[in-house]
């Protein structure tokens, strides 16, 4: 499958040399594919242009490299990998028309790091990105998941000694089904997802985030999940 990668941050670069390895083709976007992402205490991420000649070098013929509006037109499906502050600006540089009719799977958080760390929430409790994604590209199939995990955990969940949860929000009862079983389940080899009902339940997994970033500090590592046990009903 042809996936867009809106972004191309630590989480596009990840998440698209997984789905690479299991022989997608994959195009990651940037306003500038030749930038090098400065990112501050944690170092440098490579440019978009470096990620595609790093995954040539490794075999995967698919990779490119576009702007944000050739990734949108290039993806069957779509994956919104960006600030999530700066989500519905980078979108907004590609073509109403190859956004809207698409799953975008939407991993972003609207985190606001501008009072330093732990960052807090730009919008929440009444809002979420994933509705406001959603308002914007009415046609467009909009899923919120993989947001509540490190990338590295995304990709990876048997990186953890047990079986964890992934959590899901969104409106088209297809396109959640797909992301479901195909993308969580069968691509990244996902054991448990809990689907809470439409978009607007992004609500959730979004205000989760401080305290992810809270339990990322105890453990000591971005290895770190949830396990949500309920008694039968
Ligand atoms: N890091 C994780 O493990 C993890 C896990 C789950 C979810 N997430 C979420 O995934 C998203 C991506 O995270 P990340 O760590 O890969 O990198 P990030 O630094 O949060 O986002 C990088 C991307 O955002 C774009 N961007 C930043 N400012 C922009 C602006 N003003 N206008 C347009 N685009 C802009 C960048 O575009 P350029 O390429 O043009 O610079 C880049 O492609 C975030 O929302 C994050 O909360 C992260």
């Amino acid at each position: 499958m042809k996936i867009g990668i809106i972004g191309s941050g630590q989480v596009a670069q990840t998440l698209g040399e997984k789905l690479l390895e299991l022989g997608h083709e994959v195009m990651v976007s940037s306003r500038d594919p030749d930038t090098v992402k400065d990112r501050g205490d944690w170092g440098t991420t490579p440019s978009a242009n470096q990620w595609v000649a790093a995954q040539k070098g490794k075999g995967h013929a698919g990779a490119a490299a576009g702007s944000f509006a050739d990734a949108a037109r290039f993806g069957e499906t779509l994956i919104n990998a960006t600030m999530g502050v700066a989500s519905l600006a980078a979108l907004g540089a590609a073509e109403r028309g190859d956004i809207e009719g698409k799953i975008l799977v939407d991993l972003s958080n609207p985190l606001d790091f501008s009072r330093g760390m732990p960052p807090s929430l730009a919008f929440c409790n009444t809002e979420s990105l994933g509705e406001r994604i959603q308002a914007e590209y009415p046609g467009a199939k909009v899923v919120k998941a993989l947001n509540t995990v490190s990338v590295l955990v995304m990709v990876a969940p048997q990186a953890l000694p047990e079986e964890t949860d992934l959590i899901v929000a969104g409106n088209d009862a297809d396109a959640k089904k797909w992301v479901i079983d195909e993308l969580i389940k069968g691509w990244l080899g996902w054991k448990r997802v809990i689907d809470l009902g439409d978009i607007t339940n992004a609500r959730g997994t979004e205000m989760y985030l401080p305290l992810w970033v809270r339990l990322f500090g105890v453990a000591g590592t971005p290895l770190v999940n949830i396990k949500v046990v309920a008694a039968q009903s």
